[in-house]
């Protein structure tokens, strides 16, 4: 009995130990919801650029929007990718996929003076 008990714990360590260092941190913004991309997808270190930026609220990039167009300030859509609800081109008020992104990543740059606002400090070739 005391054994398996051991032996349980070993695995649940095992299991913690492979998620945890399996998940790597996000480093760019991926480019494959683009059907040809043109440009090297764009650098962002999820966590470490959430943390120099002081970012803390999800639903600031993870918004949820009602019927009525307005932004939820408690649900986050963290589970979705931004393509889930952006289609390539507008549609009403919703801005197309790399509209979403310009306005989302270099509006707040613009708006903070702070980060890049160049195409190639963003789309680095790797
Ligand atoms: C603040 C960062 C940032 C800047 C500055 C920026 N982009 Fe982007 N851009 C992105 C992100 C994020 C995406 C979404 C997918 C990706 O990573 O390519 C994107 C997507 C794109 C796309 C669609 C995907 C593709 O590769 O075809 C194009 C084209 C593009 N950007 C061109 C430009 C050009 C041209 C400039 C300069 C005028 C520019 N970007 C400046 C972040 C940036
Ligand atoms: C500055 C904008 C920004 C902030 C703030 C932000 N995220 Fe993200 N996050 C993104 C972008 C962009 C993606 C990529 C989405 C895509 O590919 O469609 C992403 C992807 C994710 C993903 C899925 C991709 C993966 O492999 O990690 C999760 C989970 C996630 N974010 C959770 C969070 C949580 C939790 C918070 C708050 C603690 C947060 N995010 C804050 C921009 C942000
Ligand atoms: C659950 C669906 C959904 C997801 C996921 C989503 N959006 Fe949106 N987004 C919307 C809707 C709906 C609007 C239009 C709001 C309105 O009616 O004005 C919008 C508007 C925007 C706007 C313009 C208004 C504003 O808030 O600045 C930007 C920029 C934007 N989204 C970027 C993003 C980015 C970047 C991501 C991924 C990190 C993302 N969105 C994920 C639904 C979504
Ligand atoms: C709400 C504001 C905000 C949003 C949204 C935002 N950024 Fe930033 N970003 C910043 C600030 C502030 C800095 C400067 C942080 C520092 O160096 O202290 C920064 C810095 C950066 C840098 C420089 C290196 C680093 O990680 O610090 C890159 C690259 C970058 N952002 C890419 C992006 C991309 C790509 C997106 C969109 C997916 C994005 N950012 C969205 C605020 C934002």
């Amino acid at each position: 009995m005391q054994r398996i008990a051991i032996g349980m714990v070993v695995l649940l360590f095992a299991v913690l130990v492979v998620y945890a260092f399996g998940q790597q941190d996000m480093q760019v913004v991926e480019n494959y919801y683009f059907p040809n991309p043109q440009r090297p997808s764009a650098v962002f270190e999820h966590d470490a650029h959430n943390e120099k930026a002081e970012l803390w609220d999800c639903m600031i990039c993870h918004h949820v929007y009602d019927e009525q167009g307005i932004k939820s300030d408690w649900e986050s859509s963290e589970d979705q990718a931004c393509a889930d609800c952006h289609g390539l081109a507008d549609q009403g008020p919703i801005p197309g996929l790399r509209r979403a992104f310009h306005e989302n990543c270099k509006g707040c740059h613009l708006t903070m003076q702070q980060g890049p606002i160049t195409c190639a400090e963003c789309h680095v070739k790797p």
